[in-house]
C-alpha cells in the first residue's frame, strides 16, 4: 500500500494514527503498573492514622490543594528548597493523590516537622500574624468546628479495599480517636506528617 492511498482515505489515515499513538501510550504506561517504584510503598510507609485521615479531607475540603502541590520535582531548584524529591512509593495509600501542579503557595510534600504545631495553628488561624505579606486565605472556622467521626471508619473501610493496609483494631477505634477533636488539630496532625517517610528536609 502506497502513501498516496493512505493520505487520500482519511477513515483509514486516522484509524492508523490512533493505533500509533496507542502503541505509544501503552508502552509508556503500562510498565508503571508493574514497577516496583511505582506500585510499592517506600520502606516505613503507614496508612494515615484517623485523625490525620479526616485532616487530609479538611485540606481538600477547605481547598488547600488548589494553591499548594505535594510534589517535588527532581530539580536542584526544587530539591534546595523542599528537600528530597518526591518519590510514588510515598503516595500508594493516597486515593486520590494530591500531587497538583500549580504552585500559588508553596510546595508542601514535606511540610511534616519543618514548623511546630503552633506555628502552624497561628497561620492557619489568620496568616499574616506570622507572613506579613502572605495572600493565603485565614481559616479561622477549624478552632470552633468539631468532627464528630461518624464516617471515619467507613472511609477506612473504603481505602481498605482499594489496598491500604487498615488494621480491623485501627477501624475500630476510628471513631473515638475522631470525636469531638477541632478540624484544627485534624488538619496539623495531617500536615505535621507530610513527607517525613524520606527525610532529608532543607
Ligand atoms: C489562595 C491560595 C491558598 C490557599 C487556598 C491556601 N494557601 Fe497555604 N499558602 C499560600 C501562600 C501564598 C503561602 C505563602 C505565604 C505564607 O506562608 O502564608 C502559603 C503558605 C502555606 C504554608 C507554609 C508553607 C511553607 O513551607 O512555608 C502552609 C503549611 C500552608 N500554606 C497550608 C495551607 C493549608 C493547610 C491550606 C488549606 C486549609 C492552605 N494553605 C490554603 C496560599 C494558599
Amino acid at each position: 500500500m502506497n502513501h498516496e492511498v493512505i493520505e487520500k482515505k482519511l477513515p483509514l489515515m486516522i484509524l492508523l494514527i490512533t493505533i500509533v499513538i496507542s502503541f505509544g501510550a501503552l508502552v509508556e504506561i503500562i510498565p508503571l503498573f508493574f514497577l516496583k517504584s511505582t506500585t510499592e510503598p517506600v520502606e516505613g510507609l503507614k496508612p494515615l492514622t484517623a485523625l490525620q485521615l479526616e485532616g487530609r479531607d479538611i485540606y481538600i475540603r477547605e481547598g488547600c490543594h488548589v494553591c499548594h502541590t505535594q510534589m517535588i520535582r527532581p530539580f536542584r531548584a526544587e530539591t534546595e528548597r523542599y528537600g528530597h524529591y518526591s518519590v510514588a512509593g510515598e503516595s500508594v495509600y493516597d486515593h486520590p493523590f494530591l500531587w497538583g501542579s500549580k504552585r500559588t503557595g508553596p510546595d508542601l510534600a514535606r511540610v511534616g516537622g519543618r514548623y511546630s504545631d503552633a506555628w502552624h495553628r497561628a497561620h492557619l488561624y489568620n496568616p499574616r500574624d506570622v507572613v506579613p505579606e502572605s495572600n493565603m486565605p485565614a481559616f479561622p472556622w477549624l478552632f470552633s468546628q468539631k468532627l464528630d467521626g461518624k464516617d471515619t471508619a467507613a472511609k477506612m473501610k473504603a481505602l481498605r479495599a482499594v489496598g491500604v493496609p487498615y488494621t480491623d483494631e485501627q477501624i475500630e477505634t476510628a471513631r473515638q480517636e475522631v470525636a469531638g477533636k477541632y478540624e484544627i488539630e485534624a488538619l496539623v496532625a495531617y500536615l505535621q506528617q507530610l513527607g517525613t517517610v524520606i527525610k532529608n528536609k532543607r
